[in-house]
């Protein structure tokens, strides 16, 4: 029996990209991203201008989504929609059009945790991709968390562990803040970090639970190091800007891998997937490379299109719910704290 064609709109809204795609039948037909340039000479988000720049991008975004993927809009089966985590504002313009959107075709509204979505990414049908077997262990880093979930199912996630201050991102994002770059510095710290050695300035790690993660005091070791190497060299970032980086992301990644090696100790589980924003950081997914020879994981690292926000992961998670008829009510409401068990 042929298979039903199932078209799926994703619409992702909530931080500073806007992004939408369509998704048939697992495989991604298109994948647009509106980034938004204004926030980086202001070293961060800015709550207000992201929702503006969300309102001016939406129609555009997802009518080259629909182009792109060589359809029609009455072909949609569903849209699917971020409900939160995230920004109000920002979450509040995806919400709001998905659902006039689906109203106005006459089809079912999905609505999609973004946290779920990051790791269901794993899920998109792609030539060659790796997919994971239930159960599986998801490292979770992004701009906004950072935590390690065992996924039992699609939708059956348990937190084992998280961070008890700030993200991996926001270290990545504040540290590169600290030495002068703009926002989202963590993409700049890696593109530096290739060229330094990544042990050239030793820094210490947090002492916190096995599965925890603290990088808060990080953060501020770095920061007295700056200060009092600048007071003695005014010019000692540009000249040690490389090897800075490379120890900065050396000891962020040791971190991350140290809490992965934990993880399997406890759990027993092997295989190992990464997802968001940071799961781009080429250090991270060398160390996972090698730890399917090293240590016998099995790992799972995104294709780099789908680590950073974007709505593809947004259009398969839906997909997913879709397959179980899993809808939402129209008066479904954006909200700005999730949990990824929620
Ligand atoms: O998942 P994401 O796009 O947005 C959130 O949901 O937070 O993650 C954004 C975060 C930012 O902190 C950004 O600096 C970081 O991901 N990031 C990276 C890299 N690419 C993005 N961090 C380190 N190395 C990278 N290559
Ligand atoms: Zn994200």
């Amino acid at each position: 029996m042929k298979q039903k064609d199932i078209y799926i709109l994703g619409i992702e809204s909530s931080c500073d990209d806007t992004s939408a795609a369509i998704i048939h039948n697992g495989k991604v037909l298109s994948n647009i991203i509106a980034n938004q340039e204004v926030h980086a000479k202001y070293g961060g988000v800015v709550p207000e201008l992201a929702s503006r720049a969300h309102q001016q991008n939406i129609v555009p975004v997802v009518q080259q989504a629909i182009e792109r993927a060589g359809i029609t809009k009455e072909q949609l089966s569903a849209i699917a929609f971020t409900r939160g985590p995230g920004l109000m504002g920002s979450l509040l313009v995806g919400t709001s059009f998905a659902k006039s959107l689906a109203v106005g075709l006459n089809i079912p509204l999905i609505d999609v945790n973004h946290m779920q979505a990051h790791i269901l990414a794993h899920f998109i049908k792609e030539e060659n991709a790796k997919i994971p077997p239930f159960p599986f262990i998801c490292l979770t880093i992004s701009g906004g968390h950072t935590q390690i979930v065992k996924i039992e199912n699609y939708f059956d996630m348990e937190v084992l562990g998280e961070t008890i201050d700030d993200a991996v991102g926001e270290a990545f994002d504040k540290s590169a803040k600290i030495l002068g770059l703009p926002y989202p510095g963590g993409p700049l710290i890696d593109k530096y970090a290739q060229q330094g050695n990544p042990k050239a300035y030793p820094f210490t790690q947090p002492k916190v639970g096995d599965l925890e993660f603290s990088f808060s005091g990080l953060k501020t070791q770095i920061l007295y190091f700056i200060q009092k190497n600048v007071k003695e060299n005014p010019n000692f970032i540009t000249e040690n800007l490389n090897d800075i980086c490379a120890s900065i992301q050396h000891t962020i990644v040791e971190i991350l891998v140290k809490k992965l090696k934990n993880t399997v100790k406890q759990t027993g589980i092997k295989h190992i997937a990464i997802a968001g924003g940071v799961s781009a950081n080429s250090e991270i997914r060398k160390r996972l490379i090698t730890a399917e020879k090293h240590w016998g994981w099995t790992t799972y690292i995104p294709k780099f299109e789908y680590t950073t926000d974007n709505a593809a992961m947004i259009a398969i998670a839906g997909y997913l719910k879709y397959l179980d008829n899993d809808y939402s009510d129209i008066s479904v409401a954006a909200k700005a704290r999730l949990k990824v068990t929620e």
